[in-house]
């Protein structure tokens, strides 16, 4: 079995990371697929998106790092342990909270950051979603060592561009590196206000740096903000609603392009290249 483990990053904050992260996962899962979320940031959201904040997980992502730092040698199989069952069918979750971060600058100092990548080996999971903090720090860099492939969440503002050119840096460094084969499935462009001209002129920017968008545009919805409190992914709460129908075709195309055998691994920089590939970073 190719197992895939899809990494949802973007250094820059409160752009959908989680949001997507669970409820990609929730498609994967609801389409049959054996499914793991795991949450790697410090803040938990992902683990509240799923648990509620007043469940306080038995274990976490912490208790697998922190026997990372102790010679032990159930240490590889330790996933098994930390991995808890969702009420969603097919769907697992290694929750995360503060305990994390306290780990952090050891992990740095022991040089811990293949970890993550290691511990995912020799699982049953066809389907592995990573939800990073929004940071360029170990958390995020042990997510990139160990995914197969990269989605990345955009709002639509100023920023976007500069923190796409660096994420563009970040991939490239990551693969040469560590991760030769990380695939760019591409950008998904989030709380997407139709009809303006500054979102469309973001959007161009994006390609010209030589990113895929991925179709369709996730609009903007207050249904998703509530769906946190309701403890549920929106896919699963509410099926019927636009956002969740937006959310389930876009799933539909990251597996289509994921399945695609010749994902360019570089990008097309439109900014240089006279080159005009209108499929972008796909053959
Ligand atoms: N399409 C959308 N429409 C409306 N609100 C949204 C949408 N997507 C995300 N949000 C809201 O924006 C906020 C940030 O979303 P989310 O937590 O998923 O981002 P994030 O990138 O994971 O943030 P962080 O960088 O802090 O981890 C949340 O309150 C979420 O409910
Ligand atoms: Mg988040």
């Amino acid at each position: 079995m190719t197992q895939i483990i899809r990494v949802i990053y973007n250094q820059k904050g409160g752009v959908g990371k989680t949001t997507l992260a669970v409820n990609l996962a929730a498609c994967a899962a609801k389409s049959g697929k054996r499914t793991l979320l795991i949450d790697s940031d410090p803040q938990g959201n992902a683990s509240s998106y799923i648990l509620g904040n007043d469940k306080y997980p038995d274990s976490t992502l912490a208790d697998y790092y922190e026997s990372c730092l102790h010679l032990n040698i159930f240490r590889q199989s330790i996933f098994e342990y930390i991995t808890l069952n969702t009420k969603i069918p097919n769907l697992h979750l290694v929750a995360s909270n503060r305990e994390l971060e306290d780990l952090r600058t050891k992990l740095e100092n022991k040089h811990k950051i293949m970890k993550l990548r290691e511990g995912l080996k020799n699982n049953t999971y066809e389907q592995v979603y990573l939800d990073p903090p929004p940071a360029n720090d170990f958390f995020s860099l042990a997510c990139l060592i160990a995914a197969t492939e990269i989605i990345i969440p955009i709002d639509c503002d100023a920023f976007s561009i500069r923190a796409a050119t660096e994420i563009k840096n970040t991939i490239e460094e990551v693969r040469q590196d560590h991760n030769p084969n990380l695939k760019v499935l591409g950008i998904v462009v989030n709380q997407f206000q139709k009809g303006t001209k500054h979102s469309i002129g973001i959007i161009q920017e994006l390609q010209k740096i030589g990113f895929q968008i991925l179709e369709p545009y996730i609009p903007s919805s207050v249904k998703i903000r509530e769906s946190h409190s309701e403890i549920k992914p929106i896919v699963i709460g509410h099926p019927e609603h636009a956002v969740s129908q937006a959310i389930q075709s876009l799933f539909n195309s990251i597996e289509n392009i994921s399945q695609m055998k010749n994902i360019r691994n570089n990008f097309t920089d439109k900014t240089s290249s006279k080159e005009n590939n209108s499929a972008l970073n796909l053959d």
